[in-house]
């Protein structure tokens, strides 16, 4: 699939990994629908900085928790060639412990959300040809001792892509996702997970930013391809 002139929406894409794939995007010709939820004022800087700036890149707003918001989100954006479900929300708990609340609040981010603009992309009936990527985690490869509902709701959403990929193919959209290892430190955790994490690590070092783009862009544009979760995580999943 050519990336050029592609309406692409991507979740989460105003800092940190969202930021690096619409850069990618921009980069390879795409016109982006650039969704954030607190982080407008970023977004909007980032898309001055893309190449047609905000006359061809549009930025769309929405809180994933709340029910409803991603069908909103996904009218808004209009015609989507390519999706990339990339916003996610990150709490440490354990499935003993946490609230219901907590759990409820990974699964609409992660899961329910994400699960409805795949069925809005899907709804797009005069789509003769069409890419996703999920963001997932290289924690779905295992049982994280303390993955609790992030974890949980990352593996709903591989199990998702698979099935839509078989689903789907016949209409010629295809599915896949990409699992994360260590690319950058969750938000507050800065200084801490990453310092124990990556000497453990087959390859020893964090994924870089751009290797994770490409993969992404490499999973966009192979039209062979469906169905795959391809692992960028230095080896992680490997134990
Ligand atoms: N960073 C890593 O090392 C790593 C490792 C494994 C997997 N991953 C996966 O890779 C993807 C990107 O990672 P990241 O670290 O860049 O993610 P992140 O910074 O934790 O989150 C990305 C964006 O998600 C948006 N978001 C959070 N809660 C939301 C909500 N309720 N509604 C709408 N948007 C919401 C935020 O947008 P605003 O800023 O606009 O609020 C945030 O900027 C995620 O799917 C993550 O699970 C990352």
């Amino acid at each position: 699939m050519r990336i050029e002139e592609k309406f692409v929406l991507i979740t989460g894409g105003a800092r940190r990994v969202g930021a690096e794939l619409a850069r990618a995007f921009a980069a390879a010709g795409a016109r982006l629908l650039l969704h954030c939820r607190n982080s407008r004022v970023e977004a909007e800087a980032l898309v001055n900085t893309l190449p047609g700036g905000a006359a061809r890149h549009r930025v769309l707003q929405a809180d994933l928790a709340r029910p409803g918001e991603a069908l909103r989100l996904f009218s808004e954006a209009g015609r989507v060639d390519i999706l990339i479900n990339n916003a996610s929300m990150y709490r440490l708990s354990s499935l003993a412990d946490a609230p219901e609340a907590l759990d409820r609040e990974h699964f609409e981010v992660n899961f329910w959300s994400p699960l409805a603009l795949l069925k809005a992309f899907a709804a797009q009936h005069d789509l003769n040809e069409g890419a996703v990527v999920n963001l997932l985690d290289q924690e779905i490869s295992g049982i994280s001792p303390r993955g609790g509902g992030y974890s949980l709701s990352r593996r709903a959403l591989a199990e998702a892509t698979l099935e839509l990929a078989r689903e789907l193919g016949p209409r010629n959209l295809r599915f896949n996702a990409v699992a994360p290892g260590p690319v950058l430190p969750p938000v507050g955790l800065e200084h801490s997970k990453m310092k124990k994490t990556l000497p453990t690590l087959p390859l020893r070092r964090k994924v870089e930013l751009s290797d994770l783009a490409e993969a992404v862009l490499f999973l966009c544009r192979n039209d062979s391809i469906t169905g795959e979760i391809l692992r960028v995580d230095c080896g992680q999943h490997l134990g």
